[in-house]
């Protein structure tokens, strides 16, 4: 049976734009899988043809007249990755009066204009859809609207914007200059075109906009947000700040301070250096939430890029798949199953802490280290602790290894002359290898 096509047309193919057209390729069989559907970009609207022609396939139409993508009637939903206000802003209007779902990843079109749209997508009983507008590929807003739903948010604390949360990681821990962290970062594609958008904190403010629209329920505008960015900060205060046990990170803060008050607000601030945040390193974003019945939550992510911005515009486009899908309200019943196996622990690697102690006296290490060569096991770190009467604790960490290679050198490290315990072993790292 031929599944349903959701044809899509998309507005700038971009580095947004080309990454929804490689996730659509690359899990197409899973999308269809799990939507029952096909989702399919038969519409393309560029500014020069020329500069994409060739380089997609040859079943995406190719135009610069956006109008006639929105008004024809074999296009089901519009996908907007221009970027900037206009024309972005007429477009959308457009594809939301032709009745047509809209995905957007357009945060400032979106925080100037969310109730022109959300009015609009009422009164033409279609929707507007914004995952990727805040966070990049951190699942925000649907956590807000859904996951977090039965919660009154009290305040949420994010790191909105990745191009200032890589300069600050980069000036924090390799001591780099601004100038060449912005460059890495644009060149990485996280800056926006104009980067002091970045920067100065605007767009941290007009995620700010978006996100305390859904968690507070109210249309926050930009005017209501105090935003300061980092471009004042200096080296020194970073350095001083370490050394206090703080980490600076640009906040976006939005919070109710008093019964029906709210503050928003965008500017570095000092986090003690154990707070979750203060862990969200290079371009990450992450925004830690609380809710008066969840308390406490973080979510955490890659928050720009092609392929993370791609993966919640995606996300939206399945969500629209769902909409007429007769089985609708079982979108997350699992059918379990998809074949697997299991790898047999033996089989798995890692790094080890192994913690032994040993006669002190020589050779003791040399033996250690030779069985380990043996089993070609290399050690990353180690040292010798704790001598105590004759005996010394020797404590190392390996590189990777099987688990079953490290069973077998623990047995033989047992029969070394001079070991006499192998006291602990633990597994070392996220088992990345
Ligand atoms: N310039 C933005 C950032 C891109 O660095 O976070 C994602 O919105």
């Amino acid at each position: 049976m031929e599944q349903k096509k959701i044809r899509i047309g998309l507005l700038g193919v971009g580095n947004v734009g080309k990454g929804v057209l490689q996730i659509l390729e690359q899990n197409k069989a899973l999308i269809a899988e799990r939507t029952g559907k096909s989702l399919v970009v038969t519409h393309a609207v560029v500014r020069n043809i020329e500069k994409v022609q060739g380089r997609l396939s040859p079943a995406v139409m190719l135009t610069t007249d956006a109008l006639a993508v929105l008004r024809n009637p074999d296009v089901d939903v519009i996908v907007e990755a221009m970027g900037g206000e206009y024309p972005a802003f007429d477009y959308i209007c457009e594809g939301l009066r032709q009745g047509k779902p809209v995905v957007t990843a357009n945060k400032e079109v979106l925080s100037k204009h969310k109730a022109t749209f959300f009015a609009l997508a009422k009164e033409h009983r279609t929707n507007i859809y914004f995952e990727a507008s805040v966070g990049g590929g951190i699942p925000l807003i649907r956590t807000l609207k859904v996951g977090l739903a039965a919660n009154k948010i009290q305040a949420f604390y994010g790191i909105l914007n990745g191009t200032t949360n890589f300069i600050l990681t980069k000036l924090e821990e390799e001591g780099a200059s601004f100038e060449t962290v912005l460059k890495e970062a644009q060149a990485l594609g996280f800056a926006e075109a104009d980067p002091t958008m970045d920067i100065s904190g605007l767009d941290s403010a007009y995620k700010l906009t978006i996100l305390g629209s859904v968690a507070f329920k109210a249309n926050i505008q930009l005017a209501d947000v105090y935003y300061e960015g980092i471009a004042t900060l200096d080296a020194k205060d970073m350095a001083y700040a370490k050394e206090l046990g703080y980490v600076i990170k640009l906040l976006g803060i939005g919070r109710e301070v008093a019964p029906g008050q709210m503050s928003f607000k965008v500017h570095p601030t000092m986090i003690p250096a154990r707070h979750p945040l203060a862990h969200v390193r290079q371009e990450f974003n992450a925004v830690f939430i609380i809710g008066n019945a969840v308390g406490e939550s973080m979510l955490s992510g890659r928050g720009a890029g092609s392929s993370p911005t791609g993966s919640a515009i995606v996300s939206d486009l399945i969500d629209i798949a769902f909409d007429d899908h007769p089985l609708g309200n079982q979108r997350n019943l699992e059918a379990l199953e998809g074949p697997f196996s299991v790898m047999p622990l033996s089989e798995t690697t890692s790094q080890f802490y192994v913690r032994l102690h040993a006669l002190d006296t020589h050779g003791a290490l040399a033996g250690i280290t030779s069985v380990l060569g043996a089993y070609r096991i290399g050690i990353s770190k180690i040292m010798q602790k704790n001598i105590v009467a004759d005996e010394a604790e020797i404590v190392l960490v390996t590189h990777m290894v099987q688990e079953k290679e490290m069973t077998s050198a623990l047995q033989d490290l047992l029969g070394t002359p001079g070991v006499r315990e192998i006291d602990a072993k633990i597994r070392v790292g996220l088992d990345e290898g």
